[in-house]
């Protein structure tokens, strides 16, 4: 039975439903342990690869999962998932393949993006979703797991109440519950996020951006 690593067993913790949805599936390995531990009983994976496909079949050939060769939630059908994960890859991707097919997308969904995670926040706030839950794991490396519940279906009136009193860009970035709960842990990892960029003498506009953001933050006047 395949392991899972700390980030993927964090995502499975956010994971327990009838039919659940994995897009970009690769290995297989999270879907595999979802249907192992009784934390769904159904499981549907999504492939755009030759060789991660045949990897997804071969961890799921004796479990309930049906694997589908296919881009994103072209491959899927609405209705048929209760829930939604798609791990590993960047923000940008994660965005571009839930708004492919709004209608396909499941009201649970639980996001990991390596990058830009600002852009899957944004997209929850704009299309009718409450952050239900932000994690993170890691030491050397982050993983941060954002698990969105949809509220609406995104008419443009909703507003995630997590979001309230925060500066909205900030909170894209740094997560409304971090900013919220102002963890020991969180607080700890601005001021090292700080420390490693402040060495630089030539930054990024982003990473000027984010280390201004950070300082605000932190309540710094300036970094
Ligand atoms: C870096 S791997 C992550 C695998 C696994 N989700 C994890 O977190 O360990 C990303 C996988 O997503 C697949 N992928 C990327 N874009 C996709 C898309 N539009 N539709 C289906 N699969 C996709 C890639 O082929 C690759 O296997």
């Amino acid at each position: 039975m395949p392991r899972l690593d700390e980030r993927l067993k964090a995502v499975a913790r956010s994971i327990r439903c009838d039919t659940h949805l994995d897009v970009g599936s690769d290995h297989g390995h999270l879907l595999f342990a979802l249907l192992k531990s009784g934390r769904v009983s159904r499981g549907i994976a999504i492939e755009n690869k030759q060789r991660p496909y045949l990897n997804s079949r071969t961890t799921l050939a004796d479990v309930n999962a049906d694997v589908r060769f296919g881009e994103g939630l072209a491959a899927a059908n609405p209705g048929e998932a209760d829930s939604l994960s798609i791990c590993g890859m960047g923000g940008r991707s994660i965005v571009r393949i839930l708004s492919e097919y709004p209608d396909r997308v499941p009201s649970q969904v639980i996001l990991q993006p390596n990058q830009r995670i600002h852009l899957v926040r944004r997209w929850g706030y704009e299309n009718g979703f409450t952050i239900a839950g932000e994690t993170w794991v890691g030491t050397d490396r982050i993983f941060e797991i954002l698990h969105f519940v949809r509220q609406t279906t995104g008419d443009g009136d909703f507003v995630d109440p997590a979001y309230e009193g925060f500066d909205l860009e900030t909170a894209f970035h740094f997560g409304p519950t971090h900013l919220r709960q102002r963890a020991p842990e969180f607080l700890n990892r601005l001021q090292e996020e700080r420390h490693y960029f402040g060495q630089f003498p030539h930054r990024q506009p982003e990473t000027e951006h984010r280390l201004r953001m950070i300082a605000q933050i932190l309540g710094l006047d300036n970094h």
